[in-house]
């Protein structure tokens, strides 16, 4: 080869490999200079250390995604790290594109939902469970008409459930269960604009009854467990929802189960630790999908009915009642 021809190679070569990759970086600028405020505020954290000024955000680093069409970040997901301390940082709030916010299982992010989340208009997934956040769920959160999932549980959250959180229109769940959060169950929880989400609010300190409005709402799966809620529980069900889930267990919760008629859609029922009276209904005999059932540490009476899958459960299923009878536990 002639000498010139390989110099002019050797030095396009070096162009492509040491400028090309700047030149074409995908990362938008603007996203890139928040991103670093971000780690800033971080502490610069050993999690982020891909995060580099001569990596592209959409390519090299980790954590983050950007949208192949415009090039935007998308998505910042950062989990399962116990040397991450701080709050979240304001700036998350500038990455106007964001779709997906996930800081999840980060004992030491503290301190209160950050209320620069409220801009973040295209936000669908807001995961932020099992950190050490505190303070209120915001009822800005309501503004984000895209959210589709909202998982704010395992945290320190105070204060009351947020009503207005029935106005978002396409939330399919809304995890807020072990927390501390007080106060009634929204009685627009019973009028969701849209779609029903899987609604989990156990392991809180909530009062007061379940609202007459849930006999509306077929959801999925309900999880109230470990409150002090009391009264009626029978709204929950009914005959022609799709129910799959039910925990209500550990609460005060007293209302006579003889009368309540359940969907054959249900694969799991929980109700230990309440109050209710009557006896279990024959038509129970009828839930061919069931595959957990607990009624023990009640007030029921009589004989367990006889067929479907109720003689398949253990006798913890059902002990501790006032005078429940007939397999599995001793003959009446
Ligand atoms: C973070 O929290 C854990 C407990 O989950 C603790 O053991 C650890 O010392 C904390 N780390 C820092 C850097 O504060
Ligand atoms: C919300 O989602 C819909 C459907 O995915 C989309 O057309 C719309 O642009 C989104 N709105 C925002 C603010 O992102
Ligand atoms: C919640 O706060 C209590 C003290 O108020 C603390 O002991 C506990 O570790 C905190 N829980 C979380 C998940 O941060
Ligand atoms: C259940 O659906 C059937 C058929 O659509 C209807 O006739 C019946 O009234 C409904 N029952 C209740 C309790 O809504
Ligand atoms: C039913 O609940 C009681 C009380 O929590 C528990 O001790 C028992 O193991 C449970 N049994 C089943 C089969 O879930």
């Amino acid at each position: 080869m002639d000498l010139k021809l390989s110099t002019l190679l050797c030095i396009s070569l070096f162009f492509s490999t040491i400028l090309t990759p700047t030149l074409s970086e995908l990362c938008n600028p603007t996203d890139k200079k928040v991103l670093f405020e971000i780690k800033t505020a971080f502490n610069n954290p050993y999690i982020l250390s891909s995060w580099k000024s001569d990596a592209d955000c959409c390519t090299d680093w980790y954590n983050v995604e950007c949208d192949p069409n415009t090039n935007r970040i998308n998505s910042l997901t950062i989990f399962t790290d116990d040397r991450l301390t701080g709050q979240i940082p304001a700036q998350v709030g500038d990455l106007p594109y964001l779709e997906t916010l996930v800081l999840r299982k980060l004992p030491n992010l503290t301190g209160p939902i950050q209320p620069s989340i409220a801009k973040l208009k295209h936000l669908k997934m807001l995961r932020l469970s099992w950190n050490g956040l505190s303070g209120s769920v915001p009822d800005f959160l309501s503004q984000l008409k895209n959210l589709t999932f909202l998982e704010l549980n395992y945290n320190n959250f105070t204060g009351s459930v947020p009503s207005s959180l029935s106005k978002l229109p396409n939330l399919l769940a809304l995890h807020l269960d072990r927390n501390q959060l007080t106060g009634n169950i929204p009685s627009s929880y019973g009028k969701f604009v849209g779609t029903v989400p899987d609604l989990f609010l156990s392991h809180n300190k909530l009062t007061g009854k379940i609202p007459t409005s849930f006999a509306n709402m077929n959801f999925d799966r309900i999880d109230l467990s470990r409150n002090m809620l009391e009264g009626d529980a029978s709204m929950i069900f009914g005959m022609n929802k799709t129910t799959q889930i039910v925990d209500l267990s550990r609460n005060m919760l007293e209302f006579d189960l003889s009368k309540v008629v359940f969907s054959t859609s249900l694969i799991s029922l929980d109700l230990n630790h309440n109050r209710m009276t009557g006896s279990i209904p024959e038509q129970l005999t009828q839930l061919d999908n069931l595959q957990l059932f607990n009624v023990s540490y009640n007030r029921l009476c009589g004989q367990i009915p006889v067929g479907g899958k109720l003689q398949s459960f253990d006798t913890t299923s059902y002990f501790h009642n006032r005078c429940l009878c007939g397999a599995p536990l001793p003959s009446c």
